[in-house]
């Protein structure tokens, strides 16, 4: 029996995740594998309840599981609580430093059905399969920062970006390795042009590149790193770069795919891993059935694949959200005229209906 544990968070998270645990179900029942699922309290939705935007019985639940299910955190409502309980800082980041999750995996693929619901042109992401691996428990997001008044009545702010040599070879490693399972062609993103970081950063990168010499190694800036992104993304196989430029370039590189909503992600390396859409808790969509599920579906087939090595059973969900799209069927951020639109519900029905009729 694989345990895994469901925290669906706030915004479309909660209707996304209902959605990807349904799939689970429907490939369990498919393949005669037993998930349990153990919803778990996070982000607003566990502050409104208990105080704490990551209550003590959720991290706990996490630690007894073998894989985690995570949907999205925040909204408006909680934006003016101190940093500590907003559901951000307070509830997906604390989680992914508790558990030590420093290894976020956010593969880019273009359905070839999708090819022409990207903003930019088919010829240019046509065939599209780059991953980028950010790392994912330092940098900025967790450096020291404060607030200070100025005696001329200003205000001094501090965010610090912090780095040891350890935690960002390995998240170079990491990368090196996926490497080896892909295209063998890692891209380090850096500003090392500016930052100490960086320059620490590509001297790692480059010595690490010595012991793969079968994987070749560039570096790049970051800022070039967004326009080539969208100029040519097919020279791209693995890109590794810190917290910050990873959370940047990963929203841009949705675009490649069609829809923020296509893209799921892993987060590995800590205790139990965390699976969870790129996208966030979309208030402005909450509610009515909008958000496109398949970012939290694919999020699942990755579970199942790094946590439990079903491989086969990640694969179907994968071969059903393509023939789902290949048949024209499209959530609200994919719509193009000619096809189908559907709601998050029907959609998940759409590739539970083709999981059922595949096997
Ligand atoms: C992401 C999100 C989060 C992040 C937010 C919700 C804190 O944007 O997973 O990319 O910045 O890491
Ligand atoms: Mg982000």
């Amino acid at each position: 029996m694989y345990k895994i544990a469901v925290l669906p968070g706030d915004g479309v998270g909660t209707e996304v995740t209902a959605q990807a645990v349904r799939v689970l179900q429907a490939v369990g029942n498919c393949f005669q594998k037993e998930f349990a699922f153990t919803e778990g309290l996070v982000g607003g939705a566990a502050y409104d309840a208990t105080g704490s935007p990551l209550p003590k019985e959720t991290l706990e639940l996490c630690l007894a599981s073998d894989a985690i299910l995570f949907g999205a955190a925040g909204g408006a409502k909680w934006d003016s609580l101190p940093a500590h309980l907003r559901p951000e800082a307070g509830g997906i980041l604390s989680l992914r430093k508790e558990l030590g999750l420093f290894a976020n995996l956010r593969p880019v693929m273009v359905f070839s059905s999708l090819e022409n619901a990207s903003t930019l042109k088919p010829e240019v992401v046509a065939g599209i399969d780059l991953i980028i691996v950010r790392e994912l428990t330092g940098g900025l997001y967790f450096g020291e920062k404060y607030r200070e008044d100025l005696p001329d009545g200003g205000t001094k702010v501090v965010d610090t970006l912090e780095y040891t040599s350890a935690e960002i070879e390995r998240i170079i490693r990491v990368a090196f390795d996926l490497a080896g399972k892909r295209q063998g062609k890692v891209t380090s993103v850096d500003k090392a042009n500016v930052l100490e970081s960086s320059r620490l950063w590509r001297e790692i990168a480059t010595a690490v590149g010595r012991d793969y010499p079968d994987i070749s190694l560039n570096h790049m800036y970051v800022d070039n790193c967004a326009m080539q992104l969208i100029r040519n993304p097919g020279q791209f196989d693995v890109l590794v770069t810190e917290n910050m430029f990873g959370d940047i370039l990963s929203d841009q590189a949705s675009v490649l795919s069609g829809s923020l909503g296509m893209l799921a992600s892993a987060s590995l390396g800590g205790q139990t891993a965390l699976y969870e859409p790129v996208h966030g808790s979309a208030p402005d969509i909450a509610g009515q059935q909008l958000a496109n599920p398949i970012a939290s579906i694919l999020s699942a087939a990755m579970l199942l694949r790094f946590s439990f090595n079903l491989d086969e059973e990640a694969s179907c969900i994968e071969k059903a959200v393509t023939s789902v799209l290949n048949q024209g069927y499209r959530t609200a951020d994919l719509m193009e005229q000619g096809k189908t639109r559907v709601n998050t519900v029907e959609m998940a029905d759409l590739i539970i209906e083709q999981i059922e009729s595949g096997k």
